[in-house]
């Protein structure tokens, strides 16, 4: 009896079936393949998959973040440092400062400052001498408020009694002790407090010189000048 496959005369390849079989089989593998073939042609890679960078470059990538990040932060935490240390409306040190006029300091009276000079200047009496005044100075004499010491300011003290006299320069930070003229008379100052050179012009006004400085010495009062000392030593250079 003829099965249905015969009846109908397709061709349905089975196991063990005979060589004439056996080429419909070959022909439906074939057409098996071709298939997937078709099949495997239609397959649609995805974009993103498409055009996934390398790992290398992603790496490289997010390495430049983080430097980059890095970068700005440090950048703006240095710019935030020096907006609040840079010094502002500070007058450069180191050179000539108006200090007044002479008739501004009377002689044998205090000494008088001058903040942005950096600067005591004083006109020494010869007549004053107690201990710790003139020192037998005569005239104008610039003294640099830096103590000797370990640089702290040194301010006059008026009222500061010292070996029975009062009036002193008296440095606040470890007692060191100069008399009007400068001279150290106690303390651990290495020396007496620095002079500038002062220079007088034709009215009168005096111009202290903060970038020509002297260490102080014991012969400080005999660096002072009086107005005509002044000029005369301008005069001759
Ligand atoms: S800094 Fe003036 S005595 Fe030390």
């Amino acid at each position: 009896m003829a099965n249905e496959s015969e009846r109908s005369g397709a061709a349905t390849p089975s196991i063990g079936a005979s060589p004439a079989a056996g080429s419909s089989a070959d022909a439906w593998r074939a057409a098996l393949t071709a298939r997937r073939t078709e099949v495997s042609a239609e397959v649609v890679v995805p974009p993103a998959q498409a055009h996934a960078p390398p790992d290398a470059e992603v790496a490289r990538f997010i390495l430049g973040a983080f430097w980059t990040g890095l970068g700005v932060t440090l950048a703006g935490s240095l710019g935030g440092f020096l907006d609040f240390f840079w010094p502002r409306g500070i007058k450069r040190f180191g050179g000539p400062y108006a200090v007044g006029h002479v008739d501004d300091y009377e002689q044998g009276g205090v000494p008088l400052f001058t903040a942005a000079a950096q600067t005591w200047v004083v006109n020494l009496d010869p007549g004053d001498t107690r201990y710790g005044g003139s020192d037998g100075g005569a005239g104008y004499l610039a003294l640099w408020r830096k103590c000797p010491h370990l640089g702290c300011s040194v301010p006059w003290n008026p009222s500061f009694a010292f070996e029975g006299q009062t009036g002193w320069f008296r440095c606040p930070c470890h007692g060191s002790t100069y008399t009007k003229s400068g001279i150290r008379v106690f303390g651990p100052a290495p020396r007496s407090m620095d002079t500038f050179e002062l220079t007088v012009d034709d009215a009168g006004n005096l111009t202290v010189h903060t970038d020509r400085v002297t260490p102080g010495g014991p012969d400080n009062a005999e660096r002072a000048m009086t107005v005509e000392q002044l000029r005369e030593a301008q005069a001759s250079g």
